[in-house]
């Protein structure tokens, strides 16, 4: 029995600034798999996830979310997206509160927070363990303590779907196991994961599969190349036994 899929993208080409970044990715993600996207710098995984949750258009193929095509897809509250940190400044600096807050506004109607919203948000803070800082400014906050307030704010919600792009990266080794729990938390209650990824590292017990993309293509769908988690070394090459003899060899020294 197959479960439902909860991502489809089939053909999916994307460019950006006149430039194809996607060239035909197809990747289908189902209810209750945690897959990780992995692949080189500019290889397109934030493209890909950004074609998913609307934020890039796709030039050609279909995106689909739980089954619906995504223009047609209202059912946010359903999706918890946490983006890859910048390391530009922000703005104007928000409350820890108000940062996770953002994240249930599509649950709450018109915006009106209940008790069981502020309840949720609470919630989220002690899943990653920020509870004790939610009144202080995220600009306070060091980048492994950030990523975990983001990652409450995609938790606010309850969401059936995660996306996270790099969760891991800048994010001291504390930040790390905290989130690598919480992560385990949402798998156990059942949330269907899709994780851009650097390396497995901590969270490689968790990954059922493994989409590696080069040049905006799928090079690899299958098993997490060991590699990745076990010795990830820059300059350490290895030739997985499950790649297609015609991709030439997977090269699980990501970061180059
Ligand atoms: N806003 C943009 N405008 C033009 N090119 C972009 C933009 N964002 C990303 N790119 C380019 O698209 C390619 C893929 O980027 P990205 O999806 O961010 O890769 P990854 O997340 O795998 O590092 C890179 O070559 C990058 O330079
Ligand atoms: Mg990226």
């Amino acid at each position: 029995m197959t479960t439902e899929p909860v991502i489809t993208l089939r053909g999916v080409r994307a460019e950006l600034g006149s430039r194809p970044v996607l060239r035909g990715i197809d990747l289908t993600v189902r209810r209750g798999e945690v897959v990780a996207l992995l692949g080189a710098n500019g290889s397109g995984k934030s493209t890909a996830v950004r074609t998913v949750i609307g934020q890039v258009p796709v030039t050609a193929g279909e995106v689909e979310l739980f089954g619906t095509e995504r223009r047609r897809f209202r059912d946010w509250a359903r999706v918890g997206y946490v983006p890859q940190r910048t390391t530009a400044a922000g703005g104007v600096p928000a409350t820890v509160t108000e940062v996770v807050s953002s994240g249930r506004l599509a649950r709450t109607r018109f915006g009106l927070f209940r008790k069981g919203d502020r309840e949720a948000v609470r919630r989220s803070l002690e899943l990653v363990g920020m509870a004790d800082r939610a009144k202080d400014s995220v600009d306070a906050l060091s980048g492994g303590q950030h990523q975990r307030v983001l990652i409450a704010r995609a938790l606010a919600s309850e969401p059936d779907l995660l996306i996270m792009d790099e969760p891991m990266a800048g994010v001291d080794l504390a930040s790390q196991e905290v989130l690598a729990e919480t992560l385990r938390t949402q798998v156990d209650r059942g949330a269907t994961v899709l994780l851009v990824l650097h390396e497995l590292g901590p969270l490689e017990p968790l990954i059922d599969r493994a989409v590696v993309l080069r040049d905006g293509c799928v090079l690899h769908d299958g098993p997490p190349p060991e590699a990745v988690g076990q010795h990830a070394l820059p300059g350490h090459d290895h030739v997985h036994p499950h790649a297609p003899a015609d991709a030439g060899p997977i090269r699980t020294g990501l970061l180059s």
